[in-house]
């Protein structure tokens, strides 16, 4: 089974550009790039920060979008977006209790997307009422269960980005670890960096994000840090024993090169030409 994650796609007022980026015209592409090389996916998930101020407009355009697009696309929302608004234009993404939160089934297991919003802040929160949704549901959930949310539940060692990750990460943590078995993995963003790690033994991981990128920088106590890094996404590749995850990093511009043959045989130090 193959799945796709795109993260931190920012839409925002067409025409304007964040970071020199343009992250319409980014995503647009990232589309592009992930229907004609990865067709054969199951669907694409976007793991928050669709926009970059929470603008209808920018959910209008992103709906359209999902329309034209080939595979199944399922949305999180990030500290950049505003839930109200965002569920007014998808109100299929709501649960029970008014949160932007959802379960899909895929053909191996269950997908659940989880809402970390929070109002006035960019941290993210996951309070008891969301944490009582997410043990049933993963109580409920055939296995394997593949998570995806916005903020990341675990520190990254840099101070600025750790103010604003996951709140209440304690208590998300605590139902991660009462079903870490039935969970294969966790996907998030909202740090535009390439991370990866494991909560109570559940592996989790991050793309850089299709529009600007971070920078590790963990010197810097004050300012989060940018780069000209290459957009990406994430392509997830889930066997019945394993999992792997490609950050395709759609914007690079130089060149692929086609080198050597894999075949022993074909190693040959005097006439090989690297
Ligand atoms: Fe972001
Ligand atoms: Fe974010």
């Amino acid at each position: 089974m193959k799945l796709l994650q795109l993260t931190d796609i920012h839409l925002t007022k067409p025409g304007d550009t964040i970071a020199g980026r343009d992250p319409n015209e980014n995503f647009r592409k990232a589309l592009r790039h992930a229907i004609t090389h990865h067709p054969d996916a199951e669907a694409i998930f976007i793991t928050g920060d669709l926009s970059d101020w929470g603008d209808k407009d920018d959910y209008l355009r992103l709906k359209a979008e999902i329309a034209e697009c080939p595979l199944p696309i399922h949305l999180c929302i990030g500290n950049h977006d505003e839930r109200d608004v965002f569920l007014a234009v998808f109100p299929e993404g709501a649960d029970e209790n008014g949160f932007a939160q959802t379960v899909v089934p895929l053909t191996e297991g269950t997908a659940i997307l989880l809402d970390t919003w929070g109002p006035d802040t960019h941290a993210g929160f996951y309070c008891s009422k969301r944490q009582d949704w997410l043990d049933r549901e993963l109580s409920n959930a055939t296995a394997p269960v593949f998570l995806f949310m916005h903020h990341n539940p675990v520190p990254i060692g840099i101070a600025p980005m750790d103010k604003i990750m996951l709140r209440d990460a304690d208590g998300f943590g605590k139902v991660v670890s009462r079903h870490a078995a039935k969970i294969r993995h966790i996907f998030h963003g909202h740090c535009h960096l390439p991370l990866a790690g494991s909560l109570h033994g559940v592996p989790f991981s991050a793309p850089r994000g299709t529009n600007h990128a971070g920078w590790p920088d963990f010197a810097n106590e004050g300012n989060l840090a940018g780069s000209d890094l290459p957009e990406s996404y994430a392509v997830v590749l889930a066997e019945e024993t394993s999992t792997m995850i490609h950050m395709i990093e759609y914007g690079y511009e130089g060149t692929v090169r086609q080198e050597g043959s894999p075949d022993y045989a074909d190693w040959d130090r005097l006439t090989m030409v690297r």
